[in-house]
């Protein structure tokens, strides 16, 4: 089995008044592994749908390899699908469920005898062959369910959240059983979920989903260190929003001021020249594991300056909710490795806060949310 390429060109979808899917345009690699990650309503089950021909695009493009595939029947496009719902046929037994698409594909009696087997095998369900759907667990369905998907080699696979209904423990040895055999077979897999931590532990690639659009797509540790909105740095992983002033460019960086006595710098992306007009209104973005925390009075007063409202105690690292001096608003969530003799902030503690220049993202007010 090879993966193919999928290319999806300015796909729209409009249901009456409703866009589900707003020009998404995606190059998807031969073997690559990419996840469409969004909140709900956000068009991903619409986009997987049209590339697997259930629905069809009011507009745009989609290839798979070089063969354009827009108006092609689903049956015929050669791609495997898996829905959240394992959508097993409830009176087939489990090979009789594994063994539907080739039959239906009239493929020989040998050959089926022989893919069912080494289907089976691959997602581990060696002994449950004779068993129908409602005597297996959740789990077990959902391999069965991989199983036919895969049985005959598609060179696309789609799954549409195929964990969303299992326990998170389950869920996540399902997570490396998938990226193991995806790896293995080298098929490739547009993986839809609304689950962060999934799409960051299974991705090569992520598409951030907004309101129909692709709000930006990257590697995993790109959309991390480099969301290019707030939505996507809110969308992946913890961040801390600060209204600032925009004060002007300075040797190390952009300065910004958050109230009449605290003001900080944001280092300068490489290439990055002035964006924005002085005295203007941005949000300032800061990773909780991006800021260092002093207790008050052990060192040279910092400008930001706050009480810890909240301390919890995570075994590898300490989480501190830390109400700043002068301003409304949520607490900062901060972020803490704990280690042998590492320094503990307890509730009520007063300190200075530093974050470091590079780690913090600039965006105009009102960009996107
Ligand atoms: N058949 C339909 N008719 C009308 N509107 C639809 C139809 N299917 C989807 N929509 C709308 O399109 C938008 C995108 O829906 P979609 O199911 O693609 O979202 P999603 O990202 O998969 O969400 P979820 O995470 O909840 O599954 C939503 O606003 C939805 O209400
Ligand atoms: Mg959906």
């Amino acid at each position: 089995m090879k993966g193919s390429s999928v290319t999806v060109s300015e796909i729209v979808k409009q249901y009456g008044a409703v866009t589900a899917v707003d020009g998404v345009s995606v190059d998807v690699q031969p073997g690559e592994f990419l996840s469409l990650l969004g909140p709900s309503g956000s068009g991903k089950t619409t986009l997987l749908m049209m590339i697997a021909g259930f629905e069809l695009p009011s507009s745009g493009v989609i290839r798979v390899g070089a063969t354009d595939v827009t108006h092609v029947a689903p049956n015929k496009r050669n791609i495997g699908m898996v829905f959240q719902k394992y959508a097993l046929f409830p009176h087939m037994s489990v090979r009789e469920n594994i063994s539907f698409p080739l039959r239906m594909r009239k493929a020989p009696k040998a050959e089926i005898h022989r893919r069912v087997g080494e289907a089976i095998d691959l997602v581990h369900l060696g002994s449950y062959g004779d068993r129908k759907p409602s005597q297996l667990s959740g789990g077990q369905q959902q391999r069965v369910a991989l199983a036919r998907a895969l049985v005959f080699e598609p060179p696309v696979l789609l799954m549409d959240e195929p964990l969303g209904a299992l326990d998170k423990k389950l869920r996540e040895q399902l997570q490396i059983e998938i990226k193991t055999l995806q790896q293995r077979l080298g098929v490739t897999v547009i993986f839809v979920t609304h689950d962060q931590e999934e799409a960051l532990t299974m991705s090569d690639r992520i598409a951030v989903m907004d309101d129909g659009r692709v709000a930006q797509i990257g590697a995993p540790s790109d959309l991390y260190a480099n969301p290019s909105t707030p939505f996507v740095a809110e969308f992946i992983g913890k961040m801390n929003f600060l209204v600032v002033d925009y004060l002007g460019e300075g040797p190390a960086g952009s300065e910004v001021r958050l109230h009449d006595t605290a003001s900080f710098t944001v280092a300068r992306r490489p290439g990055e020249t002035a964006r924005f007009s002085e005295g203007a209104r941005l949000v300032a973005a800061v990773r909780p594991e991006s800021i260092t925390v002093r207790k008050r009075g052990t060192g040279a007063p910092e400008g930001v300056s706050g009480t810890v409202a909240t301390s919890i105690y995570l075994g590898t690292h300490q989480t501190l909710l830390v109400d700043l001096d002068g301003r409304e608003g949520p607490p900062i969530h901060v972020q803490l490795p704990v280690s042998h003799g590492s320094q503990t902030f307890a509730r009520g503690e007063t300190v200075d806060l530093s974050f470091r220049p590079e780690a913090i993202h600039l965006f105009a007010r009102g960009t996107d949310q």
